[in-house]
């Protein structure tokens, strides 16, 4: 029997960036309960069993409208959306964007500005204001911890020794320190129409890593390692279901410890 607490049956999320590392663990989760399942994603490809793939860029308010008439129409009014779909310079990003922060290009800080923090806002806009019309509705931002601190640039080190010049891009951080006050100007809004907002902030998840990185991180994080991608869904149902019904505006930090020291 499901805890009617935790209980999601029969209800509709929307999972932005589906068809990602993270965004296929919440939109097969959030299935595996009883959701309705939509993924807007620009990524191609087969969404997880039970979850039906739209293709929306979240930067285009049109397309994100266009998805919501249709769902609206074969579903009715999402219950949850989650805010996932990011972007972060990739290992391979041109030397220029991991280089020195005194020379970091302008338009890739926008790209990550614009997907991070104008896609989601576009989002809410969109979808939250669909969900507020409907008197009801979670939202869930994903944060990072790169978005409540400084990212670490000592775990980088390995990089530097073998001869390539790396600093963690600031954009990212930038974009996910913006989520977590949008989240709570959103939870303000909208309190009284019964929408709740709150940020799901995650430290770095596992993803075969070089093993140089994955030592620095485990040493650096009290539980000596790495997030595995299945142990963010939790934190997620909670937000998503009734059981958070009084949890608003706020930051829940799945991080294995990394911000309490
Ligand atoms: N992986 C980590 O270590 C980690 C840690 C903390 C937070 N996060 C956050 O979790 C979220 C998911 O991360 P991930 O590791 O699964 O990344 P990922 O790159 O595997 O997935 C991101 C997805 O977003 C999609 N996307 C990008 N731009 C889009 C756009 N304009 N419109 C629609 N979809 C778009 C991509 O196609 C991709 O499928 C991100 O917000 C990320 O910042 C990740």
């Amino acid at each position: 029997m499901t805890d009617p607490l935790f209980d999601l049956s029969d209800r509709v999320a929307v999972v932005t960036g589906g068809m990602g590392q993270l965004g296929r663990v919440y939109a097969a989760g959030l299935a595996e309960r009883g959701m309705r399942v939509a993924s807007f994603d620009v990524a191609p490809g087969e969404a997880p069993s039970g979850v039906k793939a739209f293709a929306v860029d979240i930067t285009d308010r049109a397309a994100i409208e266009r998805a919501l008439d249709e769902i609206e129409a074969e579903w009715g009014t999402p219950h949850v959306l989650v805010n996932n779909a990011g972007l972060d310079s990739p290992p391979d990003a041109p030397a220029e964007e991991v280089g020195p922060f005194e020379d970091f290009p302008e338009d890739a800080f926008d790209a990550v500005m614009d997907v991070n923090v104008k896609g989601t806002l576009l989002c809410c806009q969109v979808i939250g204001g669909a969900m507020a019309r409907a008197g009801r509705g979670s939202i869930v931002n994903i944060g990072s911890v790169y978005g409540l601190l400084s990212p670490v640039q000592d775990l980088y080190e390995f990089r530097r020794e073998a001869g390539v010049t790396f600093v963690k891009p600031v954009a990212y951080s930038v974009s996910k320190s913006a989520i977590l006050n949008l989240t709570r100007y959103l939870a303000t809004y909208w309190a009284k129409q019964g929408v709740r907002a709150n940020t799901l902030t995650l430290a770095g998840v596992w993803n075969d890593q070089p093993s140089e990185f994955l030592e620095a991180y485990a040493a650096r994080v009290p539980m000596g390692r790495m997030l595995r991608a299945d142990e963010a869904l939790g934190a997620l149902v909670f937000l998503a279901s009734d059981a958070s019904s009084y949890v608003t505006g706020a930051n829940v930090v799945v991080d294995g410890g990394w911000s309490a020291w």
